[in-house]
Parts: structure tokens; sequence; C-alpha cells
């Protein structure tokens, strides 16, 4: 059912972890099921994504898209990192059940609110990026994911 690629990201996923005084932090929840997803970016002055790390309360697909989504995002720019979909991540994992697609849907929300986030911080205007719907914000600060 799942390709090795998403086996090996759900068994060792990539890059788990948070960033203290990150640039830009997003929580967004997946409604059908209830997973959640955090995802935090260090950005240097020149717009590149240095760091990324993720926490995932979800499903083994959830956790391979957002592993795999981290890799992406690394080390590209901010405006780059805008074009990485759900299906590029998916893709890049050589496919997903269908049933499955919904949970890479969570990764791309949650770079584009950690996006968001870096935005709002620095007073700057992302192309093609707006308010993300699902961010469930600061409350959940304290939480362990
Ligand atoms: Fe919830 Fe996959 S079942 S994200």
């Amino acid at each position: 059912m799942y390709s090795e690629k998403v086996m090996d990201h759900f068994q060792n996923p990539r890059n788990v972890g948070e960033i203290e005084n990150a640039s830009g932090m997003g929580t967004v929840g997946n409604a059908k099921c209830g997973d959640i997803m955090r995802m935090y970016l260090d950005i240097d002055e020149n717009q590149v994504i240095r760091e990324v790390k993720f926490k995932t309360f979800g499903c083994g697909a959830a956790v391979a898209t957002s592993s795999m989504a981290t890799e992406l995002v690394k080390g590209k720019t901010v405006q780059e990192a805008m074009q990485i979909t759900n299906q590029a991540v998916a893709e890049a994992l050589d496919g997903l059940p269908p049933v499955k697609m919904h949970c890479s849907l969570l990764a791309e929300e949650a770079i584009h609110a950690a996006l968001w986030d870096y935005a709002q911080k620095n007073h700057i205007t992302i192309e093609g990026l707006s308010k993300p719907k699902t961010d469930i914000g600061e409350e959940e600060e304290d939480e362990e994911y």
C-alpha cells in the first residue's frame, strides 16, 4: 500500500524537533481526523530557509509527508518554498494512496502557516501567501505533540 520512501520517512523521519526563536512557526490541524502538525522555520536575511523542524501528532502518512516536506524546503528561498505543493511532496514520496492524500495537505499548510508567521513578524508580504485558515495558533503553545 505504501511506497518504500513513505515507509522510510515514517520510520526514520527527518528534521523532527523544534527550533527555539524560530523565524516562523505554524501549527495546523486536519479537521477530518484531528491530526496536528507544527512546523518551525529558521530563515536568514536573504530569505533562505536555513533550518526546518517539525512535530506531528498524526498518522504515518502525515509523519512521512512532513518529513519529506522539511527535506524539500530546506535550503530553499521563501518564494521557492511557496511552490512546494502537497502533490509535489506526495510525488517525492513515490505517491500516496488516494485516501491518504489529505494527510499530505497538512505539510503544505504547516509550511504556509510558518511562512505566514515569519511574514507577520517581519512585516513583509509573500507573494501568493494568504492567512492560514487552519492555524490553531498559540493557545496550545505549551503542549507537547
Ligand atoms: Fe490524519 Fe492522516 S489520517 S493526517
